[in-house]
């Protein structure tokens, strides 16, 4: 990140130079934080559109080429030959694995996936039909209040287990969640399965009959994962670092997360999507649906298309469209009229001058709850999958945060428009 660039800004008759700071790759970013001691004034930037809010060594998207890299591995490559707790390990620690340290860290994880058996009654407080993310927020907050030993921040150690203790749970977390609102008994941990296996068992599987995981189901669902375990400064991930700028314990920090990603703008985007397909239903319906969300005077929006970094085909949507097509093939569903409508609101939407000239190709969540509709996922289980893969993210960027010395907490600045200074008046004057 050098700096010795500059640029000139001119305001009031005086000039002031901006640092430019130089990426590894992609634009320049103007140093703006002496600005307002300078030059008393803000920048102005809603949505953050324009602003980088850290910097970050973690993950990198060049959104008009549609590329995507976990510490410079693109993510083609990690879902074609590496797996959800290798990506995991590249992440937090900045390097992939040699076979020691992978084999050390599966076994660290996989020995942390029980919960505190006083979790189960904690969970007994929601009501059944309760979203499984509303019950995930809670829990996840609650995690501070079982695991005390890991919430110091300042202790290098603790940070560590809260890390691998969050990985590790919160598959176990989301799958209760997911057997309460069912009304099924809750399925503990299998330490001789893999990560996804298990988190398959632990949905499906039911004390009255033996549930093997088919490994190419597991396989699929351990690529859903990786495609979702990062993705830089996104609205969750910058949720979790402010939070964790004010000192908050990692437990809390994530539960923010969560909350944030339930959102359909972000994660709730992939049940919306699949609920979107389903309310559309057949094929000739489709015109309908792309004239509604042309139309600027109503708020629809095609689901699972459009996103503010890429302007290009979302890399991740690329490898879940192959996925679904072998989900699908595996599962023998050809001629679902989801995925015909799917398939057909995609074709249609690609070639629409509309979506072409605003640059809106399908997302990540437009192919997402496809396959996990055919694994026999309920659509209110595809947002806390999403939770569940991106805790490695938050984590990861989390982590980086706290060991930054220029870590400061957040405060964003205002651009004040309300009334000027008045004075109170009686209520018998008003
Ligand atoms: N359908 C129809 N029009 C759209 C869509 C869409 N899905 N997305 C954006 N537009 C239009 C939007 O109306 C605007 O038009 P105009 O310039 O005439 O005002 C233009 O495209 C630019 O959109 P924007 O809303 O200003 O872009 P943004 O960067 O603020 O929003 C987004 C990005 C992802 C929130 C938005 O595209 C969206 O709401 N998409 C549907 C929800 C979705 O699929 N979200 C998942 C994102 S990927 C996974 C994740 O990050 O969690």
């Amino acid at each position: 990140m050098a700096d010795t660039k500059s640029a000139k800004l001119v305001l009031n008759d005086q000039s002031y130079d901006l640092p430019i700071l130089t990426p590894t790759i992609g634009p320049e970013v103007l140093d703006i934080r002496k600005l307002y001691g300078q030059a008393d004034v803000f920048t102005y930037d809603p949505g953050f559109t324009s602003t980088a809010s850290c910097d970050s060594t973690i993950t990198f998207i060049d959104g008009d080429k549609g590329e995507l890299w976990y510490r410079g591995y693109p993510i083609e490559q990690l879902a074609a030959k590496s797996h959800y707790l290798e990506v995991c390990y590249l992440l937090l620690y900045g390097e992939l694995p040699d076979a020691d340290q992978l084999k050390d860290f599966e076994s660290r994880v996989t020995h942390h996936t029980m919960v505190h058996e006083q979790m189960n009654n904690f969970f007994r407080g929601f009501r059944r039909d309760a979203h499984p993310m509303a019950t995930m927020v809670g829990v996840v907050g609650a995690m501070s209040a079982f695991y005390h030993d890991s919430t110091d921040i300042a202790d290098p150690w603790q940070r560590e287990v809260a890390a691998i203790r969050l990985i590790a749970k919160l598959p176990t977390i989301a799958a209760m969640a997911y057997k309460y609102s069912i009304g099924q008994p809750f399925v503990y941990p299998q330490n001789e399965l893999d990560y996804a296996s298990n988190f398959l068992h632990m949905c499906f599987s039911v004390p009255a009959a033996k549930y093997t995981v088919d490994p190419a189901l597991a396989r699929a669902m351990d690529r859903i994962f990786t495609l979702h375990a990062d993705h830089e400064q996104n609205a969750s991930t910058s949720t979790v670092r402010l939070a964790g700028s004010s000192g908050a314990n990692p437990f809390a920090c994530i539960a923010a997360g969560i909350a944030c990603l339930w959102g359909p703008a972000h994660g709730g985007a992939n049940q919306a999507a699949l609920e979107m397909l389903k309310e559309i239903g057949t094929v000739d319906r489709i015109p309908e649906y792309i004239a509604r969300a042309k139309d600027k005077n109503d708020p629809f929006k095609l689901m699972g298309f459009g996103h503010r970094v890429y302007k290009n085909f979302d890399p991740r949507a690329k490898v879940m469209k192959e996925s679904a097509d072998e989900v699908l093939d595996l599962l023998g569903i050809h001629n679902n009229p989801t995925l015909q409508v799917a398939k057909e609101l995609e074709k249609i939407a690609l070639e629409d001058e509309y979506f072409i000239e605003k640059k809106l190709y399908p997302n990540v969540d437009f192919y997402s709850g496809i396959i996990l509709s055919a694994m026999g996922f309920p659509t209110s289980m595809f947002t806390p999958i999403f939770a569940l893969s991106r805790t490695v993210g938050w984590i990861a960027q989390w982590k980086e945060m706290i060991g930054d010395p220029q870590n400061k907490i957040g405060r964003p600045r205002q651009l004040y428009v309300g009334s000027n200074k008045r004075d109170y008046v009686d209520v018998a004057k008003r």
